[in-house]
């Protein structure tokens, strides 16, 4: 049976997993977070003391790594190794990592093969940089998910500082800004919006508009509901 996949990509801090998450659950979607697992992956090679410019190094270390998911209670967990790493991830050290090293094939094509295998199985909600290009090209429902720098670094900064993490606006933004440049310039599935994707710009939306506006996309592809 052909599943309906819905892929979802956009820069980082667009609220694509919140935003993501919350689609899924409500049509009965799995949501994949494929971020996470790019994040897993660079967890393993900061684990190994590999150097994200040496590609070599790299290629070599993701070659014999396991990353898998699983879901519990319909939530996802990232394993690496079979260890949940699931809560050691969302640092910006892992995010920076993860950013650095995806710009590499044999990580992109590892990843990309699992991330498939899911859509094949299961009706999903994916979200990432380069699925509506690349993993799912033929996703009936795509949607480009973006908001301005400003916007981005401000939900960033607000969420630290509710964790109680010191931390520098500019500073948030100048990540951000530095970020998007590497995910969309790398030669490998460059972070961009897909010709047939509809952009959803959230810089002045709320979480339920974006929800809705979504929705809409997908019903307007063929989704049923
Ligand atoms: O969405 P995120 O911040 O969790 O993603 C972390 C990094 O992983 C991001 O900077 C680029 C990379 N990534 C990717 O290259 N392709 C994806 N489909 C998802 C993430």
């Amino acid at each position: 049976m052909k599943h309906f996949n819905i892929a979802i990509d956009g820069p980082a801090g667009a609220g694509k997993s919140t935003i993501a998450k919350e689609v899924a659950r409500r049509l009965g979607f799995v949501y994949v977070d494929t971020g996470a697992m790019y994040r897993t992956m660079a967890l393993h090679f900061i684990r190994s003391g590999i150097d994200p410019k040496d590609e070599q190094a790299v290629a070599a270390s993701c070659r014999d790594v396991d990353v898998s998911l699983r879901y519990e209670n319909g939530v996802q967990q990232v394993l690496l190794g079979g260890e949940n790493v699931t809560g050691l991830i969302r640092t910006e050290e892992v995010g920076n990592m993860a950013s650095a090293t995806s710009v590499y094939k044999p990580v992109r094509e590892k990843l990309v093969e699992l991330q498939q295998a899911l859509a094949r199985r299961e009706n999903v909600v994916m979200d990432g940089r380069d699925i509506g290009t690349c993993v799912l090209p033929d996703a009936p429902a795509k949607i480009y998910l973006t908001a301005s720098s400003a916007v981005r670094a401000g939900r960033r900064y607000k969420e630290l500082v509710e964790k109680g993490v010191e931390c520098d606006l500019a500073e948030i933004e100048r990540d951000i800004i530095d970020r998007d440049y590497r995910d969309m310039n790398r030669e490998n599935s460059p972070l961009r919006q897909a010709e047939d994707a509809v952009l959803v710009d959230s810089s002045c939306m709320t979480v339920e508009q974006v929800i809705a506006a979504i929705l809409e996309a997908a019903k307007s592809r063929g989704l049923e509901v």
